[in-house]
């Protein structure tokens, strides 16, 4: 199966590099085609609502940025994990940027299924983030593979390393 990774931490050696790492090696000891975008990284703009995807541009979207280096991969892709930090209680503008530019393909029915990874320093402050995906997977129909969080400092524990790795097995 083919599997897009999107990497929300603007960050490159945070928990959020090293749990996408992890499940990376789990997707690809599994047997699946996987690719990562470090869209924590990338320059993505904010959609401009201009509504050219849905009247002249035929479903593209107007923004020539780093979207482009996404979007072959978003057609083909037959799952999407998200991994991102919390940043004041959701997933990071970054990730955000790159989702709400789905707007321009509506419903992405190659997809199948979702997993998501979150990151933070606390506990308990997944809820919007976790929200938000259902409310996404249940527009676009895609299942759940699971959800796994990691909070505290940068070192992760392998267990928590080994929760990644193992979500790739559910895909
Ligand atoms: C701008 C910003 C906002 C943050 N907001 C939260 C938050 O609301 N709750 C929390 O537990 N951690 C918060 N954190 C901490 C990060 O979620 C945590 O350090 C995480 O590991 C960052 O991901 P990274 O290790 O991949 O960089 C915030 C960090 C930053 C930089």
């Amino acid at each position: 199966m083919k599997i897009l990774v999107l990497s929300g931490s603007p960050r490159k050696n945070g928990k959020t590099a090293k749990m996408t790492a992890a499940f990376v090696d789990g997707a690809k000891d599994a047997g699946h085609d996987v690719v990562t975008c470090d869209v924590g990284r990338m320059t993505i703009g904010g959609c401009k609502a201009c509504e050219y995807c849905h009247t002249k541009g035929n479903g593209q979207c107007i923004q020539k940025d780093d979207m482009q280096q996404i979007w072959p991969d978003l057609s083909t892709a037959e799952a999407i994990v998200f991994v991102s930090p919390i940043y004041y209680f959701t997933m990071t503008a970054q990730i955000e940027d790159a989702i709400q530019r789905f707007y321009a393909a509506g419903t992405i029915d190659n997809i199948r299924k979702y997993g998501l990874i979150l990151c933070s320093a606390s506990e308990g402050v997944y809820g919007a983030a976790v929200k938000q995906c259902e409310d996404m997977a249940n527009y676009m129909q895609w299942e759940c593979a699971g959800v796994v969080t990691v909070n505290g400092d940068d070192n992760i524990s392998d267990a928590k390393l080994e929760e990644a790795y193992n979500l790739a097995k559910n895909m």
